[in-house]
């Protein structure tokens, strides 16, 4: 008798359980479903652009406060503005979609950037490569850097800008990351200005115009 009632009793769950999964299927029904765990289908929350009077202003979105600053804004190039998520040379220093550093500065390189790129330069790689790049900078005068490299050295001027932004951005050797200190435009800055400092190096009396180098003695 026991053993009939269980059976029954499994039975009627078994059958219970198929009626709840596949009973009402195909049917519409204007009640929302049962929901066991509704985790966060339904909440409350501000929907943009919609009246809302919880805020002085009677909308849902509001404008960011004064003087926030953007967190990504676009950086002006030649073909166009480039924003921070983009695959772009100015980002990455390399050719978009491929691992190849860029030969040449994305940037247009005016006195203004060239300006930038000293007064950064100065700031953030002068303590270990020294003013003029040559790697005598005020670490290595105290001693906590032992051999920082000299930038006018002609396996680093043969460097592509790419590469050099890559270094900047990301760190080489012993050398720290500048990527969170200097953002993309001010990365680039520096590397123009080194360029012109190594020329500065480069140059010979035959750059001279000839009324320059009868003037020389
Ligand atoms: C804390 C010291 C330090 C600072 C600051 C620093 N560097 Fe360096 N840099 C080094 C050292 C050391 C090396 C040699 C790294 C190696 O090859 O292990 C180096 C190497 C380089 C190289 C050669 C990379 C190569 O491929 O061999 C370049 C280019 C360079 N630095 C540029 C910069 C620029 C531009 C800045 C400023 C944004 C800067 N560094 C800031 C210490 C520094």
């Amino acid at each position: 008798m026991r053993y009939i009632v269980s059976i029954l009793l499994i039975g009627a769950a078994i059958g219970a359980a198929a009626f709840g999964m596949l009973g009402l299927q195909g049917k519409l029904s204007r009640k929302p479903p049962l929901e066991l765990f509704p985790d966060m289908d339904r909440q409350a929350k501000l929907r943009p652009q919609e009246p809302n009077h919880f805020f002085a202003s009677g909308v849902s979105s509001q404008l960011p406060p004064a003087g926030t600053i953007a967190r990504s804004e676009a950086i002006q190039t030649a073909g166009g503005p480039v924003y921070g998520f983009e695959d772009s040379p100015v980002n990455s220093g390399r050719v978009a979609g491929t691992t190849n550093f860029v030969e040449i500065n994305p940037l247009a390189v005016t006195a203004e950037l060239l300006q930038r790129g000293r007064d950064r330069f100065d700031i953030y790689c002068a303590p270990c490569h020294g003013r003029l790049g040559d790697g005598n900078g005020i670490t290595k005068k105290i001693g906590v850097m032992a051999a920082v490299a000299n930038l006018h050295d002609k396996r680093i001027v043969e460097l592509t800008d790419g590469e050099i932004f890559n270094t900047v951005s990301n760190g080489k050797g012993v050398m720290g990351a500048a990527g969170p200190l200097l953002p993309v435009e001010d990365r680039w800055a520096v590397i123009a200005y080194l360029r012109g400092l190594q020329l500065s190096w480069l140059g010979t009396t035959n750059d001279l115009t000839a009324a320059q180098a009868a003037g020389l003695k």
